[in-house]
């Protein structure tokens, strides 16, 4: 092993807290409710108790495609990608608008990492689009329609993300929308959910509240 390979440079970005634990800084479990976290090295705008959630509702509903707005520094979407590929269920691709280099190692971000995956796995993919383009809505509007699917709603407008992809969707069908109660409120969603058919999933809502994951699982009826 070449140990000129490792690499000790920490990210820096400011919004993925570092918590190094110690005898001064004991770890506690609520930190698991956390937003905003470092997953296996990379960052992700989600809590553990999230990744929870995620493991198990994907099981349970068992969808065939997972489509995730909003990429950013991608380690839920490695999480996401990892799943795909182990368990060879379901097709994942995210999607992020962004030039920025949020997905650069030196902010935590996993691009490097992610861009090798989709390379030998046929089941992730990652687009640097508009998830308001026409190719987006083209591609998940085809990939939707012979697979049972999940719409995770992480981008910069989650209502506008809600009322596009709901139409798309088929019944039976869900969307979970995420900065629920920070960013997102009922009201701002209630006409486009009579409009689409779409329901709260309400077995689901108490761990996400109780678990501060501040997601909102939704199913098209
Ligand atoms: C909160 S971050 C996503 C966090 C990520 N899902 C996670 O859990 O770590 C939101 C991302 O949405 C992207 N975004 C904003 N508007 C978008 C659009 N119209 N199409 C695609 N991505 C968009 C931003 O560039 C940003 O990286």
């Amino acid at each position: 092993m070449d140990k000129s390979l490792l690499n000790n440079s920490q990210g820096s970005s400011q919004l993925i807290p570092k918590h190094v634990h110690g005898e001064d800084s004991p770890m506690k479990v609520l930190d698991l409710c956390q937003i905003n976290k470092r997953f296996m090295g990379g960052g992700m705008s989600q809590s553990y108790s999230a990744l929870y959630f995620f493991e198990y509702y994907i099981e349970h509903y068992g969808f065939e495609y997972i489509v995730e707005i909003g990429t950013q520094k991608g380690a839920l979407s490695l999480f996401f990608a990892n799943m795909a590929a182990v368990t060879e269920r379901f097709f994942f691709d995210t999607f992020d608008i962004s030039d920025e280099d949020y997905y650069d190692r030196s902010v935590e971000g996993v691009g490097h990492w992610f861009r090798e995956i989709c390379k030998i796995s046929p089941y992730c993919n990652f687009f640097r689009w508009d998830i308001f383009s026409k190719g987006a809505m083209s591609r998940i509007q085809i990939e939707s329609e012979d697979k049972k699917t999940l719409i995770f709603c992480d981008g910069g407008d989650k209502v506008r993300e809600m009322d596009i992809y709901g139409g798309i969707l088929k019944p039976g069908d869900h969307i979970i929308l995420h900065d629920w109660q920070s960013e997102v409120f009922a009201d701002h969603i209630a006409a486009i959910l009579e409009k689409h058919h779409i329901k709260y999933n309400h077995p689901y809502i108490d761990y996400c509240m109780e678990a501060g994951t501040l997601l909102m699982p939704f199913i098209k009826m």
